[in-house]
């Protein structure tokens, strides 16, 4: 075994060491997913492929090394003697440490340290290959936030979005590292091809570098690690574009052989704001595989009162009418008063919002309720002379002024609505955190018991499920949906039930099994 594979031995050993060290959320924090050892030499081969006819020396740069995977790639790929340079920069000192013990005496320079924090160096590198840490804007301090914006206005004159995770900021920071001519790879979340924070990268990569390619891998394709599923090689050569010049879209299979691909001009590229929707030729993806909402939570309607305009009112208005706390329930408005998708809760697990409102939920006999609570008495009393008390649903309760349990639901749904010409989707998904149930106007997303002890287990889980909703395309919603005359779009629970969410599952650390279960892979 030469010395480079026994190496990369030690290296793979240590890598599976260092990552039983921490938990799934500390990981996560750091952005730290290894790169799977066969992706990095694809990379490092398909690099050499986009230098044949350069023969000069090659300085190599990973500015989140790791324990040095595509360093090995790179050793594994080009002849020692060509390598003149190398460097690798890690914030986390155990990976910096190993990466430094192994590939120190074969090269390799490390920098312990943020890499966002790093003077420019005094030489350029011309090859960057990397998958640097994707790291959630949320995991990431206000004040750095407004650093990493400044620094990126600083160095390119472009505006970054404070929603862009830390992947963007590399890439885009990575520029002065990166010799007038040089090659970088990128493996980074597909994500920025078409949500509003990717703008800056696109904006980077039509008018700073030249494009050369980007390669899609195929979401239901488990070729690699769930972490990857939706990952892209971004490949660009630091010049100029050339005039008319096209850029590769690639999908499926592997960088080597891919499933699908096309060429498309940047004037013509400048024009699509999905660049997910490239190659064109893309086959819709059969999903049937992939979890559905409904495999992660139990879908319910919100609660049916029979007559809301007397069930429902206004905190300060039941206060008034001597209705008691305790027959009183927190409920949210309807969605078209629910401006914010995050709903905060007060101590006494009300929202945190304008407009409260309480339901009537009492299951006091009227005798009791007419000697304790006379003005709630008269209320009721004033309802019944409206024939309330009739009405289809009431009616069948016992007392009519009673509801159906429906407890608060960490997640709900809009259950209606027209398409926003913002985010494209007819439906939006509220994140609640107080105790307020809600009416029929929405539905009521109920963790199954799996997914309840995820969430236990790791609360910082919720941001990133709820984010993940969101992510959740236009296109898919609206295929579950229904449309009615007007454009106004309807969700039923089992259409909601229905909607892929393999994106979810993996976050969750649950995967999809056959017949439909699910389990714990994290
Ligand atoms: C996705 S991992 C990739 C590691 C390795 N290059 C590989 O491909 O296996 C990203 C790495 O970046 C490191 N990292 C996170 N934030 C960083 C920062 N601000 N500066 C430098 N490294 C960072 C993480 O500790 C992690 O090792």
């Amino acid at each position: 075994m030469s010395t480079i594979d026994a190496r990369e031995n030690t290296r793979r050993i240590e890598q599976t060491r260092l990552d039983a060290l921490k938990s799934a959320l500390e990981r996560n924090k750091l952005g730290q997913f290894a790169t799977p050892p066969v992706l990095a030499l694809e990379i490092a081969k398909y690099a050499k492929t986009l230098l044949k006819g350069k023969r000069g020396p090659i300085r190599f740069l990973d500015p989140a090394i790791g324990t040095g995977s595509f360093f090995a790639a790179t050793l594994d790929t080009f002849p020692q003697k060509r390598i003149a340079g190398a460097a690798g920069i890690e914030i986390d000192s155990a990976f910096a440490k190993t990466a430094e013990d192994i590939w120190g005496p074969v090269g390799l320079t490390i920098i312990n340290g943020d890499f966002t924090k790093q003077p420019t160096p005094s030489k350029a590198y011309n090859l960057i290959l990397t998958n640097p840490p994707y790291v959630r804007h949320h995991h990431l301090q206000a004040e750095d936030k407004v650093r990493l914006q400044g620094l990126v206005r600083s160095t390119l004159g472009i505006e970054i979005s404070g929603l862009a995770g830390l992947y963007c900021h590399f890439l885009l920071l990575s520029h002065t590292w990166l010799e007038e001519g040089g090659l970088a790879v990128w493996l980074i979340p597909s994500e920025f091809m078409d949500v509003n924070y990717g703008v800056a990268l696109k904006h980077y990569l039509l008018d700073k570098v030249t494009l050369v390619r980007i390669h899609r891998f195929c979401p239901s394709d488990v070729q690699f690690d769930d972490a990857l599923v939706s990952s892209a090689v971004v490949v660009f050569r630091k010049t100029s574009p050339p005039p008319h010049h096209a850029a590769e879209f690639t999908f499926g299979g592997s960088l080597t052989s891919p499933r699908q691909s096309q060429t498309i001009t940047l004037d013509q590229l400048m024009q699509k704001a999905k660049w997910t929707s490239l190659p064109t030729t893309v086959e819709t993806p059969n999903r049937d595989d992939e979890a559905k909402l409904g495999d992660l939570f139990s879908i319910k309607r919100g609660l049916a009162t029979g007559d809301n305009s007397f069930f429902i009112l206004p905190v300060e208005e039941a206060e008034r009418f001597g209705i008691p706390q305790a027959c009183l329930r927190p409920i949210l408005p309807s969605p078209r008063y629910l401006t914010d998708t995050i709903v905060e809760s007060s101590p006494d697990g009300y929202p945190k919002i304008d407009r409260l409102l309480g339901l009537i939920d009492c299951r006091l006999a009227e005798t009791e309720i007419q000697s304790r609570y006379p003005l709630f008495w008269k209320y009721l009393c004033e309802g019944k002379d409206k024939a309330v008390h009739l009405g289809y649903l009431a009616s069948r309760r016992t007392p009519w002024y009673s509801q159906e349990r429906r407890d608060a639901a960490p997640f709900l749904c809009t259950y209606m609505g027209r398409i926003n010409g913002t985010t494209g989707k007819p439906f939006r998904f509220i994140w609640n955190k107080s105790n307020a149930t809600a009416a029929n106007v929405y539905l009521l997303l109920y963790p199954k018991p799996i997914l309840r002890q995820a969430l236990a287990a790791d609360p910082g889980l919720y941001h990133r499920l709820f984010d993940a909703m969101n992510e959740i395309e236009g296109g898919t919603f609206i295929s579950e949906g229904r449309v009615y005359g007007g454009g106004l779009h309807k969700v039923e629970p089992a259409e909601l039930a229905n909607l892929p969410c393999g994106r979810l599952a993996t976050i969750a650390g649950l995967r999809i099994d056959k017949p439909r279960s699910l389990f714990a892979f994290l």
